[in-house]
């Protein structure tokens, strides 16, 4: 795999951020103080910690690392049918950890198991953005509704948690401008990305208000192990890793020239552990982003190369993926850098490597 080859393909004019990131990188490298790893990771040492969603992609990579680093960990999941959760994933720690399957939407459950936490990674999630607008209802329970419940029970048996929520690059919507950043207006083009950020307020609104700290990250396309593979409604990723695999033919939307970024989900990890770590980022939002913008045909082109098999071709977008497809999407992720010191340190070749070598060990209970 020559991951040099595919930075010079990506090298075009499109790329001009890419550009002005790195003259920009250099100007302020004085200004970004990196986040003291050590003592970031320290901090969790003994602490506990509940993780809503934990059986899912980013929520048992993080349990499997808070593991490592010493934490006391409950997970809180649902494991409802055609979600990510999936008790595999939590299998090189289920010695360690506490499972209660237990759904967010239920107040008097969430009341009980708050309590006593020291901090609350909040990943519980509806992910699905077509799911989203077939039945809007559940999105609505889960991605906002319930982020009032989880608030509430913290509100009256645990105000001194910490909380960090995963929100969404999809509270954008479609982009103004390129790269985005947290001044970009929040127009977003889905019921799921309007629960989200409602989700996300609800979260500030308790830290200004209640003094409940609370910060949430803007996550962008999250790969890596652990991540549903089975069916095509919770990101193209998963689904192109599955098809890979199988040697079937990926079916390109439009061409695939859509532009996206990627973070390997060790790196979405960090900015956790990160942001719960620190007050600096109590009553704050974040984007997080990939290194370099990537269009959807580079990543396929790459993804098959590493995997040594698949084959893609390209179709007309379907209506419906259409009316709620953002286009072209890659983020400013600069705020978190000089705040907190965080950045990418995988990059998409490294990380789909990882990931491959995943998933071609573990397939049997991915597909
Ligand atoms: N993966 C990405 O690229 C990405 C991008 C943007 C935002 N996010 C956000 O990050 C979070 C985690 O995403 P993920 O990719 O790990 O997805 P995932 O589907 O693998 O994990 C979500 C978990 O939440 C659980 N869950 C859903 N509803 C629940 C409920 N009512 N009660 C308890 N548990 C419930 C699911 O069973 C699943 O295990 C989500 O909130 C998602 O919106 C992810």
């Amino acid at each position: 795999m020559d991951c040099r080859k595919d930075k010079k393909q990506n090298n075009n004019s499109k790329f001009d951020y890419l550009k002005k990131l790195r003259e920009n990188e250099e100007n302020n490298k004085s200004d970004v103080k990196p986040a003291d790893l050590k003592e970031v990771l320290d901090f969790y040492k003994n602490k506990k910690v509940l993780i809503t969603g934990g059986a899912g992609f980013i929520g048992s990579n993080l349990a499997i690392r808070l593991c490592e680093l010493g934490a006391d960990v409950l997970v809180v999941d649902s494991l409802i049918e055609e979600y990510g959760g999936n008790i595999f994933n939590l299998e090189p720690v289920k010695d360690k950890i506490r499972l209660n399957i237990a759904d967010v939407r239920t107040y008097p459950t969430m009341l009980y198991l708050v309590k006593g936490q020291d901090i609350i990674f909040n990943l519980a999630g509806q992910v699905s953005h077509i799911d989203s607008m077939i039945d809007p209802w559940t999105d609505l329970e889960i991605n906002s509704k319930s982020q009032l419940t989880i608030l509430e029970a913290c509100k009256h048996n645990n105000k001194d948690v910490k909380i960090v929520y995963a929100g969404t690059r999809q509270q954008y919507g479609k982009p103004n401008y390129l790269p985005v950043d947290e001044d970009h207006i929040v127009h977003p083009t889905d019921v799921n990305g309007i629960n989200k950020m409602a989700g996300e307020w609800y979260h500030i609104l308790y830290n200004n208000v209640y003094g409940i700290r609370a910060a949430s990250l803007r996550l962008v396309n999250t790969y890596g192990p652990r991540q549903l593979l089975k069916h095509n409604r919770q990101g193209f990723i998963g689904w192109f890793i599955k098809q890979i695999l199988e040697n079937s033919e990926i079916k390109l939307f439009g061409g695939g020239g859509q532009v996206r970024d990627f973070n390997f989900v060790d790196d979405v990890v960090d900015a956790f552990l990160i942001a719960g770590a620190s007050e600096q980022s109590n009553g704050n939002f974040y984007n997080l982003g990939g290194s370099e913008p990537v269009s959807l045909k580079d990543l396929v082109k790459m993804m098959i190369e590493i995997a040594g098999s698949g084959s893609f071709t390209e179709i007309p977008f379907p209506e419906e993926r259409k009316m709620i497809d953002i286009g072209d999407f890659y983020s400013d992720y600069s705020k978190i850098k000089h705040e907190l010191g965080w950045q990418p340190e995988v990059s998409l070749c490294k990380g789909l490597e990882k990931t491959f070598d995943y998933y071609k060990k573990y397939k049997e209970y991915y597909f």
